[in-house]
């Protein structure tokens, strides 16, 4: 079944059907109507990918980067409504000089060369992080894909760069006590909703399933708030081999999970309503 027709009974389909992915060099079965709102990707292993073929690591961030449109536009076409990439952390601005400015270059090319995609298959680019500390030759073309995709109403892609998770909450939290000092807020008053508030992103759903390539077990600063209640999933294939049938056996995985959410299985087999 071809990609065009996936996604039109995606649209179409009325109760939940099983649908082979013949991308898929081993057959992956989704369930269409299971596909994860949204997915959230730790791109890693560039580096040991280069490394593995005496290449520079940089070689492998080129490689690596070639990889993004096509799991972009498979995640659009079969559903997924959220995509988020971890691009580049705050840690990452330690690596050696070079390596940050082709990760810089390649982000812009991507920008660049990609817009005709997002204006295609409707995907709305934004970010998470701290924007401020890109170069503005990066910024810039970053905030003018934001504009022009704003008011599309496909997937939306979010890239974290210059992000962390711990300092997402430590900023939230320096907001929330700015308030409580100012007498705007009451410190009694603050709960999960307050937190979730001043995000990055707060109106960005928590990611129903993160996957991290190129077998390390770590979450690394990603989406912490938000990954409370994730369902996590190691490949061990390397980002700069990651395809489309890759995202398809990593969805198929989530579909057979039981998320219960702090609850019991009986009772969300008994349909117990969620309070997250
Ligand atoms: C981790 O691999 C990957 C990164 C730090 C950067 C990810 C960047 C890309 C995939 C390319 C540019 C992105 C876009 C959106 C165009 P690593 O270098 O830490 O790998 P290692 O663990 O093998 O060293």
């Amino acid at each position: 079944m071809s990609i065009q027709a996936i996604k039109t009974a995606v649209v179409s389909e009325i109760t939940d059907t099983e649908i082979t992915d013949t991308k898929s060099s081993i057959e992956t079965s989704l369930h269409l109507k299971k596909i994860p709102q949204h997915i959230a990707i730790i791109m890693d292993g560039n580096g040991r990918w280069a490394k593995g073929r005496n290449l520079k690591r940089s070689d492998g961030h080129v490689q690596g980067a070639k990889m993004v449109n096509g799991i972009v536009t498979h995640c659009s076409e079969l559903g997924v409504k959220y995509l988020t990439l971890y691009a580049f952390s705050i840690q990452n601005w330690g690596r050696p000089q070079e390596e940050v400015n082709t990760l810089m270059n390649l982000l812009v090319n991507y920008i660049v060369q990609e817009k005709e995609t997002f204006i295609r298959n409707q995907i709305r680019f934004e970010t998470i992080g701290r924007l401020d500390d890109l170069p503005s030759f990066v910024k810039d073309p970053i905030s003018m894909l934001k504009e022009e995709t704003a008011s599309l109403t496909g997937m939306r892609l979010t890239l974290a760069l210059s992000y962390g998770g711990r300092e997402e909450i430590v900023e939230a939290t320096k907001k929330i006590a700015k308030l409580v000092q100012s007498g705007a807020l009451n410190a009694d008053q603050i709960d999960e909703k307050t937190v979730q508030k001043y995000l990055y992103a707060p109106d960005l759903p928590d990611p129903d399933i993160v996957i991290r390539t190129s077998g390390e077990l770590r979450i690394s600063n990603f989406l912490l708030w938000q990954s409370a209640y994730t369902e996590l999933y190691f490949s061990d294939v390397p980002w700069p081999e990651f395809e489309e049938k890759d995202i398809d056996t990593a969805i198929a995985h989530f579909q057979n999970r039981e998320r219960r959410f702090g609850l019991t299985s009986e009772q969300i087999q008994g349909g117990q309503k969620l309070n997250s």
